[in-house]
Order: C-alpha cells, then sequence, then structure tokens
C-alpha cells in the first residue's frame, strides 16, 4: 500500500494532530505524516511531533505583510515535504481564497460542532446558550468560505444538564480524535 504524504496544521497543542501521527504509525494506516507546520512558533503541538521524528516546521506568521505572502510561504513549504494532503487540527488561520485553491479538497479540518452549526469560535457555549439536547465534532473539506465545505464525518454527543462549555469541550475532543482518524483514513482511500 502506498501512503499518502500528508502535512498538519497546527497552532497549539496538538492533540488532534497526535492521534493522527500515531494512527499513522500503523502500517494499515494509508498516510505517511511528512510535516508538521504551525503558524506559532512556541506551540507545543510542535515539539510533540518532533518527539515523533516527524519533521516539524515553526513558521512565525507576524512578520508577514499579508496573508498572501504568509500562504505561498507554506504553500512552497508544504510542496518542499511531498504532501499531497493538508490537516487542519487546531490551526487557527484562515487560508486565503489562493491558498485553497492550489490544494483543492486535498485540506480538511476539524470543527467543534455538528456543522452546518456554529461555525467560528465558542462552539460548545453556543450550542449550550441555543439549549441543544446533541453537540459534537465534524470533519470537513476545508473552501474559501469558514468551516463551510462539506462534511466528511460527524460524531455527536449528548449535552447534559450539567454540562458546561468545559465539559463539553473535554467530552468533544475525545471523540475528535478517533473521528479525525477515521476521516482522513476515508479521504486517502478514496483518491
Ligand atoms: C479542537 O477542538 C479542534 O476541533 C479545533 O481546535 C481544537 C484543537 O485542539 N479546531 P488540539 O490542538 O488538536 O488539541
Amino acid at each position: 500500500m502506498r501512503k499518502v504524504p500528508t502535512a498538519i496544521l497546527i497552532s497549539g497543542r496538538g492533540s488532534n494532530m497526535l492521534a493522527l501521527a500515531k494512527a499513522a504509525q500503523s502500517p494499515d494506516y494509508p498516510c505517511q505524516i511528512v510535516m508538521v507546520a504551525s503558524n506559532v512558533p512556541e506551540a507545543e503541538g510542535l515539539q510533540r511531533a518532533a518527539d515523533l521524528g516527524i519533521p516539524v516546521q515553526a513558521l512565525d506568521h507576524t512578520p508577514f505583510e499579508d496573508r498572501e505572502a504568509f500562504d505561498q510561504i507554506l504553500h512552497h513549504k508544504l510542496q518542499e515535504s511531498g504532501a499531497e494532503l493538508i490537516c487542519c487540527a487546531g490551526f487557527m488561520r484562515i487560508l486565503t481564497p489562493w491558498f485553497v485553491d492550489q490544494w483543492k479538497n486535498k485540506i480538511i479540518n476539524i470543527h467543534p460542532s455538528l456543522l452546518p452549526k456554529y461555525k467560528g469560535l465558542n462552539t460548545h457555549q453556543r450550542a449550550l446558550d441555543a439549549g441543544d439536547r446533541f453537540h459534537g465534532c465534524s470533519v470537513h473539506f476545508v473552501t474559501a468560505d469558514l468551516d463551510s465545505g462539506d462534511v466528511i464525518l460527524q460524531k455527536k454527543i449528548k449535552v447534559t444538564p450539567r454540562d458546561t462549555a468545559e465539559t463539553l469541550a473535554q467530552k468533544v475532543l475525545k471523540i475528535e480524535h478517533p473521528l479525525y482518524v477515521e476521516a482522513l483514513r476515508k479521504v486517502a482511500e478514496s483518491r
């Protein structure tokens, strides 16, 4: 089996990245993680990736003049890595339409809500405020519109009366990891 070279973009702790990277260590998993890049040089996840022997790239976005300039460098780094798929995993940057166009149908993201509900931030509080009985997470293709591409897989959990934004965040994160592993497998195998 040829493993699809895959890059992961992060900005923080990288627990989803770690779940993907660990799954990819299995000979049966259809992807190989060729690079983990972060726009935040001190992101905890970078060290975690390096500890697994994955090439890491710290690409601080702050000195760049605009989004396009940053995205061009990111695009070149990704090309150099040989990546054919990109997983955003807690990557807190909106990608430019130009970048998304270069990687059409090749970028996926995990989002902590049952899309199309609650695009953007504070998803757990918004689900509570709306009185939702179910909440969850989605893996979707990335398009130029925020959190709007086709959903690949979703998983839901029940919201209980005792839940707070924090408990929901913990519960959702726990189901994010296996969901992302399964969704990336599905995308890689359908190529
Ligand atoms: C996750 O909740 C993910 O859904 C969201 O950002 C968070 C990243 O967490 N996009 P981690 O860095 O993977 O631990």
